[in-house]
């Protein structure tokens, strides 16, 4: 799209940056501190969250997991880790250093009382020695069939309570997946909500936190063209799509478990969703918005179990190519049955009964080994309504689409159809593209980033609220049941490397429509 350097320097002008606000001192727990995440996503968040100087004065984290280390094996991992992935270049190496000073290790049993007795003396001690200030952050980094443990004990050994009530803050940010089904989801709310206060509490969905979802609300919301025309009047359909090339990255007992609906769709996928589809909030604040979202959920059509193929596909993965490399069946991954039904990919259409969007399908679908990596949300308009140029050679005018691509490759296009130059008249669909690393210069920071940073600073507007959680599983539950019992019967096969099994664009042929290119 045109919109050049100077325009977007004029535009970054005339929005005068409001001053950025930092956290109180604090100091955060990360339970599972030797698994991947750790070392993947939150250290190398707080790393650049330090190197931009938005941590407070003192900022200290406490590792805590079974393994047993010292501080210095500990800074000694992550110093690794974080090399590794953020790429720090050696003259950088440092300020890695010195952040890491910040960073101590404390081993323990999850179960076990004693380890908690330990911690709260080591967050004391910080308070002391590091001016933590008596604030704390709490992050269940574990597999989740720990969360209901190490709440327990944070509860039990009074680490739930601000340390000085009306002076201190105390939070709890919990990962996905929140319960397996909607019981578990149920019960662990109740012993979650329990312990901590729910303003205490922070379900995060690192979705929320990517800078083009959050663009979604502000290309809605900021801008005056778009709004009018959001709804079944002029909305034909609208696709959301999260693929992934990669496979199971050793993470193969919890995916038999979960499969790609819990891991993907229950939380990423609908999140996406509620999104695209919700009232404007009166205000940009977390309840405003997150009761928006949440009537979304509310308002989507429980999935007809009686003619479930008609809106609902499973497929797993079998051997494949990437290239010349042989990608294995999803049931030769390490720490999955031979025999495994849990699915990696899935397709849904879902319809929300409001006035918004009687009638507009909302299709879905997301997979594990896919050709690419690519999140993109399509909306496609109706057509023109009375086709003014029939007869000419424009027969094929295709429809108005608007793709907002999430990752990678971030922006926003919109496809018109126009004139090809000539003295006949034929047309042929155009694209005004917009992309983020041409107009904006800085790279826009991780979800984890911001994640972390807006917890420390107590707003919860893009983390998951428990009724949110609820409807989502609400709507999912029963599919997942109906698949489970049906086992074997309507699993269909894909081999890696290709975009899912052709069931799924049967779903969409059926209808008239077919899956955007990606
Ligand atoms: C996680 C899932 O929540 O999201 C993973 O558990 C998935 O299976 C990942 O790979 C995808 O995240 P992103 O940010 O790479 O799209």
């Amino acid at each position: 799209m045109a919109i050049t350097t100077d325009a977007a320097a004029a535009i970054g002008a005339a929005l005068s940056t409001p001053a950025r606000r930092l956290p109180e001192p604090c100091a955060m727990v990360i339970f599972g501190a030797s698994g991947d995440l750790t070392e993947r996503k939150l250290i190398p968040a707080l790393y650049y969250l330090y190197r931009h100087e938005l941590l407070p004065q003192g900022f200290s984290v406490v590792g805590y997991a079974r393994s047993s280390f010292s501080d210095d094996q500990f800074r000694a991992r992550q110093f690794e880790a974080v090399k590794e992935y953020l790429k720090i270049p050696a003259e950088d190496e440092s300020y890695l250093t010195e952040f890491l000073k910040g960073v101590f290790y404390s081993s323990g049993d999850y179960t076990a009382p004693d380890g908690y007795d330990r911690l709260a003396k080591a967050l004391d001690d910080l308070d002391e020695q590091r001016g933590t200030g008596g604030n704390r952050l709490f992050y269940m980094a574990t597999p989740p069939s720990f969360f209901g443990d190490i709440v327990r004990n944070l509860g039990a050994r009074g680490l739930a309570r601000p340390k000085h009530e009306g002076r201190n803050w105390t939070r709890v940010v919990i990962e996905k997946p929140f319960g397996h089904d909607l019981e578990s989801a149920r019960e662990l709310n109740r012993l979650v909500t329990s312990v901590f206060r729910e303003e205490q509490i922070y379900r995060i969905d690192h979705y929320l936190g990517k800078e083009t979802v959050q663009n979604l609300l502000v290309f809605r919301f900021a801008n005056g063209i778009f709004e009018p025309v959001w709804n079944r009047r002029y909305i034909d359909h609208v696709q959301i799509a999260v693929a992934e090339d990669l496979g199971l990255e050793g993470r193969g007992g919890y995916y038999e478990e979960a499969g790609l609906v819990r891991d993907m769709i229950q939380n990423h996928v609908l999140s996406l969703l509620s999104l695209i589809a919700m009232e404007p909030p009166s205000q940009f604040e977390a309840k405003s918005v997150r009761d928006e979202k949440s009537k979304v959920m509310r308002a989507i059509r429980p999935l007809p179990l009686d003619a479930l193929n008609e809106a609902a596909v499973r497929g797993q993965y079998v051997e494949g190519w990437k290239g010349d490399q042989r990608l294995p069946a999803y049931r030769a991954e390490p720490k999955v049955s031979p025999q495994s039904v849990t699915e990696t990919f899935a397709a849904l259409k879902l319809y929300i009964d409001n006035w918004r969007w009687a009638d507009v399908p909302f299709y879905i679908r997301s997979g594990k080994r896919l050709p690419k990596r690519i999140s993109e949300i399509t909306i496609e308009f109706r057509r023109a309504p009375h086709l003014l140029f029939r007869g000419t050679i424009t027969e094929d005018m295709v429809p108005n689409l608007l793709r907002v691509r999430i990752q990678p490759d971030e922006g926003i296009s919109l496809r018109f159809n126009a004139k090809i130059p000539d003295t006949m008249m034929q047309i042929r669909p155009v694209e005004m593209d917009f992309r983020y690393n041409e107009v904006f210069e800085a790279s826009p920071p991780t979800a984890y980033e911001t994640l972390l940073l807006d917890c420390m600073l107590g707003d919860p507007m893009l983390f998951t609220r428990d009724e949110f959680v609820d409807l989502a599983w609400e709507l999912i539950t029963p599919l997942l049941r109906r698949w489970r019992d049906d086992g074997r019967k309507g699993l269909y096969f894909y081999e890696a490397g290709t975009w899912g099994p052709p069931e799924a664009d049967s779903l969409m042929e059926h209808d008239g429509r077919h899956w955007r290119h990606l």
